[in-house]
Parts: structure tokens; sequence; C-alpha cells
């Protein structure tokens, strides 16, 4: 039989792909998202494909949209063996200007999403005595950059979540790994909101914010394709002892041994050098 994997927010980017990618090879796969018109794009391709994609309606800010994807899947499927905790959105503001409201709904969706979903799936994971979490972090989730913070700091958090269910799952066989994606081709830019009071022109920060943004806006054009991500998905939870972290790209893989090596006031100085602040 198939092992069954329920993906969030696979409408769009990394979810889309790792849908498709697990699906070809081999797993019954619920690719869920919070809007159900948004499955044109997946619907056309596992027709064509006859691929084995269920597309289930599954909203992360929500309990009861959660309960209900979940005991479907059950219902239908028997067994859920990976859960990858996708959704997520970023949200763009000098810390000072984000208001506590926009704060919360980025922890809302990335953070607590993810143990919403988490704490839905975990019974019958348990049960099992098997499975596998895929969470995806960040490069941001490792070290922070200005004017992501409500971003950074969910991706911290997440980074924190995922180390503490890894060591209280590994007595009941279920594996904890994390992806820590740089710059990934998708919507993510798109779809990124800027918080209210940052669109000000008088903002005390908007003229750091334009330096730092046209520095980031360079690397974006070096974006590694969804797929390398889904590839690494796919090779972690087909290993039977995974790592913990699956950094995934250009930035993951330079910036993140700097960090790790060079002294921190060193690190410090060349970041925002790199950022032209
Ligand atoms: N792209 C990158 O450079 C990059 C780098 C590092 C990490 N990541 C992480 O990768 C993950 C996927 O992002 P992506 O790059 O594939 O961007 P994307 O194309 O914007 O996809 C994000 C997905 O999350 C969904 N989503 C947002 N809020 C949701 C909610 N409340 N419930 C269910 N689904 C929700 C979106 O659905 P809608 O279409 O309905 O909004 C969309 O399907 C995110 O966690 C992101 O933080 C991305």
């Amino acid at each position: 039989m198939n092992p069954i994997a329920l993906i969030t927010g696979s409408n769009s980017g990394i979810g889309l792909e790792t849908a498709l990618y697990l699906a070809r090879r081999g797993f019954t796969v619920w690719a869920t998202m919070r809007n159900l018109q948004k499955a044109d794009e997946l619907r056309k391709i596992v027709e064509s494909e006859r691929l084995p994609i269920e597309i289930a309606q599954l909203d992360v800010d929500d309990d009861t949209s959660v309960k209900h994807a979940v005991a479907q899947i059950l219902q239908k499927s028997g067994r859920i063996d990976v859960l990858i905790n996708n959704a997520g959105y970023g949200l763009r503001g000098a810390a000072e200007e984000v208001s506590l409201d926009e704060w919360r709904r980025q922890f809302e969706t990335n953070f607590f999403g993810v143990i919403r979903v988490t704490q839905a799936v975990l019974p019958q994971m348990r049960a099992q005595r098997s499975g596998a979490i895929v969470n995806i972090s960040s490069v941001l989730g490792r070290m922070a950059i200005p004017f992501s913070g409500p971003y950074t700091s969910s991706k911290f958090a997440l980074e924190g979540l995922s180390e503490t269910l890894r060591y209280e799952l590994a007595p009941f066989n279920i594996k904890v790994i994390l992806i820590e994606p740089g710059f990934i081709a998708t919507k993510f830019q798109e779809n990124a909101q800027l918080a209210q009071a940052a669109q000000r022109e008088d903002s005390p920060y908007a003229i750091f914010k334009q330096a730092s943004g046209r520095r980031v806006q360079r690397n974006i054009y070096r974006a590694a394709p969804a797929e390398t991500v889904a590839a690494t998905i796919y090779r972690a939870i087909t290993h039977p002892s995974p790592k913990l972290r699956y950094p995934v790209g250009r930035e993951a893989r330079l910036v993140l041994p700097l960090r790790r090596f060079l002294p921190a006031g060193l690190f410090e100085r060349l970041l925002m050098k790199q950022l032209g602040l």
C-alpha cells in the first residue's frame, strides 16, 4: 500500500511541487489548501498524469477546518505516514511598526497553524507507532535579517518547536524534520504582506528598508526551483534515520555555515554591509 502524505498549502509553490514529486514516486498525497478555488493548476496535472492525489480543504488557522480535513483523510485512507507543514506567508516591516494584530496573524499561520495540524495528526501517528513530520522553516529560522521580524520570529519559534517534538516523538518512532530553504522561486515574495504602518512614506525606517530591499531583490533572481525543496523532502522522508535539519539552496549552503563559524561581530558587520545598512 502507498504511504499517505498530508501537505498544507498545496495550491502553490513548494506545497504544489512536493505534492507532485511525492505522488510521482509512489505516495498517495492529500494535497490540502484553504481555498479550493485555487486547485485548478494541480487538478489539471493530476488528471493528465493520473496521479494518486486527493484534494481537500484545510485552513491551518481554523480548528474546525483542520479537524474536518484530518477526519476525512483518516476515514478514506486509514492512516497518515507523513505530515508536511508547509503553509505560510511573509510579513515585512520594522518590528516597531508592525501592529500586534499583524504579529499575531503571522504567528497564527506560520507557528500556531503548525501546532494545530500536528496535534490533529499525532494521535493517529502514535497509534501507528510510525510517521514523519516535516516542518518547512527557512534560512530565516536560523538567522535574522532586518524588516522581516514577524516572519523570522515565527520560523525561529518553529525551529524550537521542531527540536522539542523531535525528542518527544522519538519514543513513538515518529521522525521530525526541518527543511530550511533559502530563496526559492515561488509566489512567496508576491504573496508577502507589508505591515500597514510600513507603507507610510514618512516611516522612519523607509530609507533603510529601501536599501536592504534592493539588495534582497538582487538575490531573488538567483532563487532555486521549488522542485529542489521537494526533492530534499523526499530524500529526508525516505531515509531510515533522517537528520533534524536540511538546508536547501544557495543561501542556506553559504550563509548558514558562515553564521556558524565566523565570530558573531564579524558576521553581523558583513551582513549589514551586504544589506546596505
Ligand atoms: N519561497 C521562498 O523563498 C521560501 C524560503 C524559505 C521558506 N519558505 C517557506 O515555504 C513555505 C511555502 O511557501 P512558498 O514559497 O511555496 O510560497 P507560496 O507559493 O506563497 O505558497 C504558500 C502557500 O501557503 C498557503 N497558506 C497561507 N496561509 C494559509 C492558511 N492559513 N492555511 C492554509 N494554507 C495557507 C498559501 O495559500 P493561498 O494561496 O491561499 O494564500 C499557499 O498555498 C512557507 O512556509 C514559506 O515560509 C519559502
